[in-house]
């Protein structure tokens, strides 16, 4: 029998805790012995609840029980969890996790920490919560090289544009939506100036280039700017904006954003809607592939640190692969990458605005606004398109083009 433990029961951890427990004789099957849980932390009582049997306010009955092999981390945040992770870890117990700050930040040292203590530490719901992509890209698509990770790896973002998109309200009433459906946080910050999908990608970066791709090197806009008008262009262009978080290969140069995109209605993403997220890639032998589904929420995400903690009961103290190696990957500058770019211009500004953008610069009117106009330029560089702008002056948006 596996004794396992959870650190938190909050909203992922009670999700766990009942993972284990209503799937318990399925779970036992698959994972080819009866996994138990032993413990619970948490700080909190909870009376009348089914955890009373198995909660603990001291971690050291977690740390220092030789019984318990495998263990949880879905606390959140950085503190105490980066050190309770590496206690654990240290102590000879594999480390499941949804904790995307802390996998984002230290989880090149916390796997090494895992392999010189001949077990594991997994973090599948860490992004995308219970779309199984991290597993994936670690095994499923290790023959191939990927060159683009693209992804709507925000429920809240993207529940913000969708309400924008089908009913025509602005960012502010949108947000207020999703607070009071509970998608949103009181400080969306995190989730609407795009920290959350930062990390996200990060992560799959890393695994992608099988080197370390750090957040804080990863060119971040949130969708705080997006307004009901650039929707409406979106629209007559037959596009969606999508806060897309990306990265990819361009003449052998590696990229990475997070950032309002405007996504064409051929393209997978285009149909992904309200709080689903989606993460498509790009492979030289796979081709195209998109991996739809839940992205946050307490059972979605659960079901996929279970999962990684049924992995981790059966491979005992055998280190499992990951493609992610501590080494910095080499991530260049935004500047030198190529797209097209959707930008408004005043009317006054439109002949102006063709010169500099160049010829082939398409243009998009919108009948109810006659005082503006809008230009889809040629491909070329971010800094191109930067310097063309400063030329110009009294640009009224940009948004970047999904290519
Ligand atoms: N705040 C996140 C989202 C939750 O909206 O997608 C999952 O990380």
């Amino acid at each position: 029998m596996a004794k396992i433990a959870i650190l938190g029961y909050g909203t992922v951890g009670s999700g766990v805790a009942e993972v284990f427990w209503t799937n318990e004789k399925l779970i036992d099957e698959r994972a080819g012995e009866e996994i138990r849980i032993k413990y619970v932390l948490d700080l909190r009582d909870f009376p009348g609840d089914r955890v009373e049997a198995v909660l603990t306010h001291d971690f050291s009955d977690i740390v220092n029980d030789p019984e318990v092999t495998v263990v949880a981390e879905v606390m959140g945040g950085m503190k105490p969890a980066y050190d309770f992770t590496k206690q654990c870890l240290m102590a000879g117990k594999s480390v499941c996790t949804s904790n995307k700050e802390l996998v984002a930040a230290k989880g090149p040292e916390l796997m090494r920490i895992a392999r010189e203590h001949h077990v594991n530490y997994l973090y599948e719901a860490s992004c995308g919560g219970g779309i199984p992509i991290i597993r994936a890209m670690n095994e499923s698509l290790n023959a191939d090289d990927l060159s683009e990770i693209s992804g709507i790896l925000n429920g809240t973002t993207n529940y913000i544009l969708t309400e924008m998109t089908e009913n025509g309200t602005d960012f502010g009433d949108a947000l207020k939506r999703a607070q009071e459906l509970g998608y949103a946080e009181r400080n969306p910050e995190a989730d609407v100036e795009g920290y959350d999908a930062q990390r996200k990608i990060a992560i799959l970066s890393s695994i992608a280039y099988g080197k370390t791709v750090y957040y804080e090197d990863i060119h971040t806009e949130g969708i705080s700017g997006v307004t009901p008008t650039d929707i409406e262009y979106a629209k007559k262009l037959k596009m969606k904006i999508r806060l897309l978080a990306s990265s990819f290969r361009e003449k052998g140069k590696y990229y990475a954003m997070v950032a309002p995109v405007l996504v064409e209605h051929t393209h997978p993403l285009y149909s992904v809607d309200g709080v689903f997220n989606a993460i498509f890639v790009k492979g030289n032998m796979l081709g195209d592939a998109m991996f739809y589904g839940s992205g946050a929420g307490k059972l979605p995400t659960a079901s996929a640190v279970a999962a990684d903690m049924i992995q981790a009961v059966k491979a005992g103290d055998t280190v499992l692969y990951s493609n992610w190696k501590e080494e910095e990957a080499d991530l260049s500058p935004l500047d030198s990458s190529s797209r097209r770019f959707f930008v408004r211009v005043p009317v006054e500004k439109k002949e102006e605005a063709i010169r500099v953008f160049g010829m082939d610069a398409e243009q998009v009117n919108l009948e109810e606004r006659p005082e503006e106009t809008a230009l889809i330029t040629g491909i070329m560089t971010e800094q191109e398109f930067e310097q063309k702008a400063a030329k110009l002056g009294g640009i009224l948006g940009r948004i970047r083009i999904n290519m």
